[in-house]
Parts: C-alpha cells; structure tokens; sequence
C-alpha cells in the first residue's frame, strides 16, 4: 500500500496549479444521464472517484473516457438502472444517479450509501424530495428502488442544508412536470456550476447560489458541452500549506471569489493574498501563525471540507484556536493523528480546543478520510524531521498529483 514520506521544515516556493472541481464534476457527469449524446467535459480532475462515476455510468450505458484533459461522455441510452453495492461503496457520491435515473428512465436501483469515517451520513431528505415528486420509493436489503411515471414538479423544503440532496434535485426537476421551488437549498459553487451544465443542456433554473431554487420543468434535454470550475477545496489546501510552511506561491485557477471564508480565515492567521492582474494569487507567509476561531457551516460559511486542512496550521499558531464542526458529527478522526505529532487539541461535543504549540515533531500516521489526510500533510510539511503517511489511497480519491504539486514548490515529498 501506497505511503507518503515527508520531510518537513521547508518554507514552500514557486508556482503551483489548482486542478478542476472534484465535487463539481460528479454531479456534471451524473447529470449525462439526462440526455442522449456526447458529451465534452474539459476541466475535470484525474482521480480515483471521477473514474469510479465512470465505471458506474458505464454500467447504465455511457462510455466515457478522458481525452487529453477532456471528459468525453457519450451516453447511448443502455436502459440499466442499477448502481450496485460494489460501486456505491467505493464512492457515496454515486447517489447523485438517483436523480437523474429517475427523472429519464423512470426507475432507479440504487445500493443505500452507508455510513462512512465522517458520520453516518443518510440519503433520507433526498428519497423524501423525490417521493414527493411523485416517485415511489422502497428500500430493500440495503438498495434504494424506485419508480416512477413523469415525476412531477413540487415545492421541496430541505430541513437541513444537504449538497448532493440539492443536486438530485435540481437533475430530477430539470425534467420533471411543472415547477420545482428548493428551499433551504445548498448555496454551494459546485451547485451552481451544475445549474450553470444543466442550462447548457436546456433547462431553465433560476436562483442557484441561494437558498431558494427554481426549476421550470422541460420535456427534453440536450447534450452540452461544459467547462468544470476549479477545485476551491484544492485551492485552499494549497493555501494551507504555504500559511503553514511560510513561503511565497504564485497559485493558478484558483477559484477566488467563492473563497472568502477560507482567505478571511487564512488572511487573520498570517497568510497575505494579493490577485495579481493575470487572475494569479500571489500567496507569501513568514512562517508566523496566529490563532483564529472557525466554525463549519454550509456556503458561504467556512467550509468542512477545509477544516482538517486549517486545524493542522493552527497546531503551531501563537494562542489558541476554537474550532466548531456543525456539518458532519465524526469530523475529527485527524485530532488523534495530530496528537501523534505533538499537537495539543482537545475534542468535546463537535469542538476542537487547539492550542498552538512550538513545534510538531514528525511521526508515522495514518489518514482516515480525504480531508483529514490532506490535513495530515500539512502537518509533515510544518514538522521537523520525517513523518510516514499511511493509506494515501483516501488522498488519492480528491486530490490530482498532489505530492507532484507540493513537490513542484519546494516540498520534500515522496511516495513508495
Ligand atoms: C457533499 O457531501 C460533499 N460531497 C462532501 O465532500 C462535503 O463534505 C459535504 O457536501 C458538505 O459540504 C460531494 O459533493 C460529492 P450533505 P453530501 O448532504 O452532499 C445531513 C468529499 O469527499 N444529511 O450536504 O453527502 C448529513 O448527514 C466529500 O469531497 C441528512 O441528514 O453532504 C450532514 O450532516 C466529503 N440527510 C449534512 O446533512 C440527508 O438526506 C450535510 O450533508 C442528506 C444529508
């Protein structure tokens, strides 16, 4: 199994590429199976789940493979409509065919996500939006199975802010009769850029980027071709680790306006953020880091796909950081690790108290999710001498060459 070794302590240097939106491209793709015909998709990032949401839309007919830095989606109508366990389980996010399966080919059998390293994480508000639209669902030794005629448009009322929910949503009532109102809608980008693919398509949204989304229902889409925004959360690992390290990085495709929890955040710790004419960030840090509260919430809230990566600097920060988890309920399977390194953090209730220590010392550790691995990098990278990361894998599954990246400014990184 694949290791990272890291050997910390160097300021970071150069210029660094922020790679398309993982969570934007897999609603994009999910999103072909609304329409018939090929698809060019550019932008999308190389990684373990993009491939794992092609091999389930190959199963229900699409082939799909890359072609230089383009997606190409070419979706034949195979009529399949199951996403078997042995794919779901790989990947939650495959979810998101629900939607779309059923808003076209009106039945859909979809293997129930389970629980995960973060929280246990249920798809109920989704199968209570598509009910109301007129689907008839039941779950059946652990797969979802649904059917339905025409789902019909509906006011939904989410009662807790849910991304890939939302994003079911607006794919089920792109085609769906009459009109769908989203309340409580996720306001997130990645939402937006799907409005923004669905559009191209035909369909007609308003409101996306609120928390109120309209969707006007029509009777058939068409193939599109799409640009993928770039990958915020990426963009602001990346900031972490030159915040953490010290250094100055000159960041492309960063995609900054949707960031101003993170840059607010990382501007208060010590991280200075300039826009250079060209779209370019010119990001620089002493290497000084001073503590600051966060507290996780839904867009345009400080993100928690961005926590763990912001803890990890704020082990070293002068003073001490209140850390809030709101959005997922185990979120701190990194603390431990953390600790490992000589962090000083103590977890109550969805709180973390971390108090800045002088240094962090390198260790072997072991990455528990995506986030929490990506925050265990940052860490190596501000310890002094060597730490091992252990199961990469979950880096692997978000993160496109991301030791090639650090490495590219500076980092001593290696796999074996
Ligand atoms: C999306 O997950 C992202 N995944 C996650 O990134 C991200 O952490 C999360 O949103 C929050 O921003 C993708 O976009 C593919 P939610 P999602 O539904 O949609 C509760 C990654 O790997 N809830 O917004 O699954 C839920 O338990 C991942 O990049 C219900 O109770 O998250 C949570 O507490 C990690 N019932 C809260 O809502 C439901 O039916 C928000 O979850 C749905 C959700």
């Amino acid at each position: 199994m694949d290791k990272l070794i890291i050997k910390g302590g160097k300021p970071l240097f150069g210029d660094a590429y922020v790679s398309g939106s993982k969570n934007a491209s897999l609603p994009i793709m999910a999103a072909t199976l609304l329409a018939e015909g090929v698809y060019n998709i550019s932008n999308v990032p190389v990684l373990k789940d993009i491939f794992t949401m092609g091999e389930l839309l190959e199963r229900l007919g699409i082939e799909n493979s890359f072609s230089g830095d383009t997606f190409i989606l070419n979706n034949m109508d195979g009529g399949g409509a199951d996403a078997p366990y042995d794919l779901v389980k790989k990947m939650r996010a495959s979810i998101l065919v629900l939607g779309p399966l059923l808003a076209k080919r009106r039945k859909a059998k979809v293997s129930l996500p389970g629980g995960c390293a973060i929280g246990e994480r249920p798809v109920d508000l989704h199968i209570a939006a598509l009910e109301k639209m007129g689907a008839e669902i039941t779950v059946n030794h652990g797969y979802i199975e649904a059917s339905c005629g025409r789902l019909t448009g509906a006011e939904i009322n989410f009662k807790t802010v849910t991304v890939t929910g939302t994003e079911n949503i607006l794919m089920a009532a792109a085609l769906a009769k009459g009109r769908t109102v989203i309340n409580n809608a996720a306001a997130e980008p990645e939402i937006s850029d799907l409005a923004g693919f669905l559009r191209k398509m035909g369909a007609e949204i308003t409101g996306d980027g609120t928390s109120v989304i309209t969707i006007e229902g029509t009777d058939e889409l068409s193939a599109a071709d799409y640009s993928v925004m770039p990958d915020r959360i990426e963009a602001g690992t990346l900031m972490c680790a030159v915040a953490g390290t010290g250094g100055d990085v000159r960041l492309h495709n960063a995609p900054l306006k949707c960031m101003s929890a993170v840059t607010d955040a990382l501007f208060t710790a010590g991280l200075a953020v300039k826009e250079g004419e060209d779209g370019v960030l010119e990001l620089s840090s002493g290497g000084e880091l001073n503590s600051a509260d966060i507290s996780t919430k839904p867009y345009p809230g400080f993100p928690t796909d961005m926590q763990a990566q912001y803890m990890a600097i704020m082990t070293k920060a002068n003073g001490t950081a209140v850390i809030d988890e709101n959005i997922f309920e185990n979120r701190f399977m990194h603390v431990a690790e953390l600790k490992r390194m000589g962090a000083d953090i103590a977890v109550k209730d969805g709180q973390a108290v971390v108090r800045g220590v002088k240094e962090l010392s390198g260790a072997p550790v072991m990455a528990s999710d995506l986030m929490a691995s990506a925050g265990l990098v940052i860490a190596a990278l501000m310890a002094t001498n060597t730490s091992e990361i252990n199961r990469v894998y979950h880096l692997d599954r978000g993160y496109q060459e991301f030791e090639k990246k650090l490495r590219g400014i500076g980092a001593d990184i290696k796999r074996v």
